[in-house]
């Protein structure tokens, strides 16, 4: 096992009713701004829950986060932030209400360029304003990590910031809340969730035992529930178990002490910033011919995946591999998620503009052996047409 230091402070309040805890969570004389997204927080009757519980609270709203939040929107949050003296805000949504809300939280004591939070990858942030979130949409694990990604629409850059400053204080995590998510968004949820244990779990042997268990256990329950939170999104247990299980998948604890990979969504990334696709999508879309492409450095991995979590037991360890990766190819498919590039209608002509970005963004060696350059990229691309 790698060395590891885990630190995770964010406290988690899971189930039915939770949202009326909030008056326990927030101090009482907080100036509270409450971010969420488009039209969902309000049509499904979540924000209107969480003012009630705030009655009494000094509240400002500040909607029209964005899927794929935008730093111009976040900025114009801070603003208001800065003008109303604002102390506490209150996340209410997915993975880009709660990424958005992280960056409002440390831009709003940015000494310089706010922009360069997400160009140094948060690692310049010296303080962050508190924050906790009510969940809406199980999948990016967001609601207890001190990750976001960020886009800047004027050059279509959607990059990683990560920070300790950045975990919320608390998560309230109800999963009648998802019950109205369409089957597109569920979908992409499980994918996102299935593949942040992978790009965790799916490097190298270093005899993690626990770790892997873990990870072998989040994807059998993914592949377990998966198919049929997408058919029953109304079901309890079935979006409890999903809820539970997209955060332990990056909350830190199975990466601890583990190599970790990221090749797949450092180019799904810009695959969303270029061409408007769902992170999930993209992720769906990748994955698995960064798998094939990659099965000679991943083979250990790969051989200990096919057996253990999709019980594949051929004498032929190729043949087990190739398997495992046609399974995961047709997990996504049962979902509903598109696995090629032709179906979203893009060409061989999109892989140079990708490439030019990834340059760009200094993604030039990514993956756990920091050999996935652009042109091992190139080669997934294609593989993925
Ligand atoms: O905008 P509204 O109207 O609220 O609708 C949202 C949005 O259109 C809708 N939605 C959310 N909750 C709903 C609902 N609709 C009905 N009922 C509900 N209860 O869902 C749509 C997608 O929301 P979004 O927050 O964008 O989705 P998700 O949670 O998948 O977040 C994706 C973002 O998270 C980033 C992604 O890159 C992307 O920007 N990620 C963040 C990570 C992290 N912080 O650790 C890791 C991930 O790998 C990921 O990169
Ligand atoms: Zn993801």
């Amino acid at each position: 096992m790698l060395n590891f230091d885990f630190y995770n402070p964010t406290n988690i309040i899971f189930g039915k009713g939770q949202i009326a805890q909030l008056n326990k969570l927030i101090p009482r004389d907080a100036r509270v701004l409450i971010t969420y997204g488009g039209k969902s927080a309000k049509s499904t009757g979540t924000l209107q829950e969480v003012q009630k519980a705030l009655s009494g609270y000094e509240i400002h709203l500040f909607g029209g986060i964005e899927p794929n939040p935008r730093f111009e929107t976040l900025m114009k949050a801070v603003a208001v932030i800065k003008s109303e003296k604002l102390d506490f805000i209150l996340a209410v949504g997915g993975g880009s209400v709660i990424d958005g809300s992280k960056f409002i939280a440390a831009a709003v004591y940015a000494e310089s360029d706010p922009w360069d939070i997400v160009l140094k990858f948060g690692q310049s942030i010296k303080k962050a304003m508190p924050y906790g979130a009510v969940l809406t949409l199980p999948a990016t694990g967001s609601e207890m990590n001190s990750g976001g990604v960020i886009t800047r629409e004027s050059d279509k850059t959607k990059l990683p910031m990560m920070n300790r400053l950045l975990y919320p204080r608390f998560s309230i995590l109800d999963p009648t809340k998802s019950y109205t998510l369409p089957t597109k968004q569920l979908a992409n949820g499980v994918v996102d969730a299935y593949v942040h244990v992978v790009e965790q779990y799916l490097t190298y042997p270093v005899n993690a035992h626990v770790q892997d268990r873990f990870a072998e256990g989040l994807l059998q329950t993914l592949i377990e529930i998966g198919p049929e939170v997408v058919a029953n999104p109304q079901d309890y247990d079935l979006q409890a178990n999903l809820m539970w299980c997209a955060t332990m998948a990056l909350n830190g604890l199975i990466g601890a002490g583990v190599p970790h990979d990221w090749a797949t969504h450092m180019l799904g990334h810009e695959i969303t910033a270029l061409h408007g696709l769902d992170h999930a999508q993209t992720l769906a879309v990748i994955l698995p011919s960064m798998l094939q492409h990659r099965k000679k450095s991943k083979h250990d991995k790969l051989l200990q995946y096919a057996r253990r979590v999709w019980n594949i037991n051929h004498e032929n360890a190729d043949k087990a591999i190739d398997e495992a990766i046609a399974k995961t190819r047709s997990f996504f498919v049962s979902l509903g998620v598109k696995t090629t590039l032709g179906e979203y209608q893009l060409g061989p002509e999109i892989i140079e503009p990708l490439m030019a970005q990834l340059e760009a963004h200094h993604m030039t060696q990514l993956g756990e052996h920091n050999d996935v350059t652009p042109d091992v990229c190139r080669q997934v691309l294609k593989l993925s047409m």
